[in-house]
C-alpha cells in the first residue's frame, strides 16, 4: 500500500559559480551554473486523499500569490489524469528572495511526494519538464547534488560531489528581486564579455573544485545593497577559503576550514542571521527521499531510474 501521508523535506541551493551569457529571445538569460543542494531545509507534510475536485490547502505558513506549491499540485495532478485534495504543511525555514530555491525546492518536493503517495508513478522527464514550467531552479531540485545547469538552469548535467564543506550562510532580511536583478546585468552584457566567460567557465569546471570563481550578479547585486558586499568581506575576513553570493542574491555563504572558522564567522557577524551547514550530495539527497517516501529498494535505481518514484522491490 502507498502511504497517503509523508513528511518531505526541500533543501536550500547555493550557486557554486554563475555566469550570465546573453539575453534570449524569448527574455530568459542563457546561464551556466554549478547548483548544490545545502542542509538548510524546508519541511513539508503531505496528504492527499482521492476526490471528484482537485483542491489545495496550504497551512503553516503566511499566503504566498501565486504560490508554487499549489501551482506544481495542480499540474501533476492534471497531467496525471488524477483529482483530489492535497493538503500541506509547509514549515519554512529557507528565507525568500535570497537566491536559494526556497520556493522551488517546495515545488519539487511536491512534484516528487506526490506520485509516491497517490502510488502511480510518472516519467523523470515528465517531472522535470513540469518543474521547467514552474521556474528555472525546479527541475534541479528534482535530482539535488552537484549539477552544472545550462540554458535558463533548467538543462542539467550530474557532477561528481563537490567536497564537503563546513559552510556559513548569512541571510540579510534583504529581498533581492530576480528579474530585477537579470534586468540590471543585461545592459552589460557584451560579445566580448560572453566570449571570456564562457572560456573562464569551463576552465573552472574542467579544473573542478579548487577553481570557481563566484558570481556574475554581485556586481549589480552589491552596488544596490552594499551591505551584501561587507558580509561578502565580512566572511573572507574571518578566514572562509571561498565565498560567494548565491543566485541573484541576497544570502552569501563562505567555506571555512574548520568548525572553528564557522562560528568565529557568524559571532564577526552576529547582526545578521546565519546558518552553519554542509553539502548534500545526490546520493544523500535521494536516500533521505527513500527514506521519507518507505522506499526499500537499492540507491542504484534510485539515482538512474527513468520513473519516480521506483517500485519497491517487493511490490
Ligand atoms: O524561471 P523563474 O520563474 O525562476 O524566473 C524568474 C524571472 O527571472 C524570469 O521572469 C526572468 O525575468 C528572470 N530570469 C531570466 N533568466 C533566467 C532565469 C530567470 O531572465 N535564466
Amino acid at each position: 500500500m502507498s502511504p497517503r501521508q509523508a513528511t518531505v523535506p526541500a533543501f536550500a541551493k547555493i550557486n557554486l559559480g554563475l555566469r550570465i551569457l546573453y539575453k534570449r529571445p524569448d527574455n530568459y538569460h542563457e546561464l551556466r551554473t554549478v547548483f548544490q543542494t545545502i542542509s538548510l531545509a524546508d519541511t513539508l507534510t503531505l496528504r492527499f486523499e482521492p476526490a471528484d475536485q482537485t483542491s489545495v490547502v496550504i497551512e503553516g505558513t503566511p499566503e504566498i500569490p501565486d504560490n508554487l506549491v499549489e501551482r506544481a499540485a495542480r499540474l501533476l495532478l492534471d497531467q496525471m489524469g488524477r483529482s483530489g485534495a492535497v493538503h500541506c504543511v509547509l514549515t519554512k525555514r529557507i528565507p525568500s528572495g535570497a537566491g536559494l530555491g526556497g520556493g522551488s525546492s517546495d515545488a519539487a518536493a511536491v512534484l516528487l511526494a506526490l506520485p509516491a503517495l497517490i502510488g502511480q508513478p510518472v516519467p523523470m522527464s515528465n517531472l522535470a519538464a513540469l518543474g521547467a514550467k514552474l521556474g528555472s531552479d525546479v527541475p534541479f531540485f528534482l535530482y539535488g547534488g552537484t549539477a552544472l545547469g545550462l540554458g535558463r538552469g533548467e538543462e542539467l548535467y550530474p557532477l561528481p560531489d563537490y567536497p564537503q564543506q563546513k559552510g556559513l550562510l548569512v541571510t540579510p532580511p534583504v529581498h533581492s528581486s530576480t528579474p530585477e536583478a537579470y534586468k540590471a546585468i543585461s545592459a552589460g552584457l557584451t560579445s566580448i564579455s560572453l566570449q571570456n566567460k564562457l572560456e573562464r567557465f569551463q576552465q573552472e569546471v574542467w579544473q573542478g573544485a579548487s577553481s570557481l570563481d563566484g558570481n556574475d550578479f554581485e556586481g549589480v547585486v552589491f552596488a544596490r545593497h552594499p551591505e551584501l558586499q561587507g558580509i561578502k568581506n565580512g566572511l573572507l575576513g574571518a578566514g572562509a577559503a571561498f565565498s560567494a553570493m548565491s543566485g541573484s542574491g541576497s544570502s552569501v555563504f563562505g567555506f571555512f576550514p574548520s568548525d572553528e572558522g564557522v562560528e568565529l564567522a557568524a559571532k564577526a557577524l552576529h547582526q545578521y542571521p546565519s546558518h552553519p551547514f554542509r553539502l548534500i550530495h545526490r546520493a544523500e539527497y535521494r536516500q533521505l527521499w527513500a527514506d521519507a517516501l518507505g522506499y526499500s529498494g537499492s540507491i542504484q535505481n534510485l539515482t538512474t531510474g527513468t520513473e519516480w518514484p521506483p517500485q519497491n522491490p517487493q511490490e
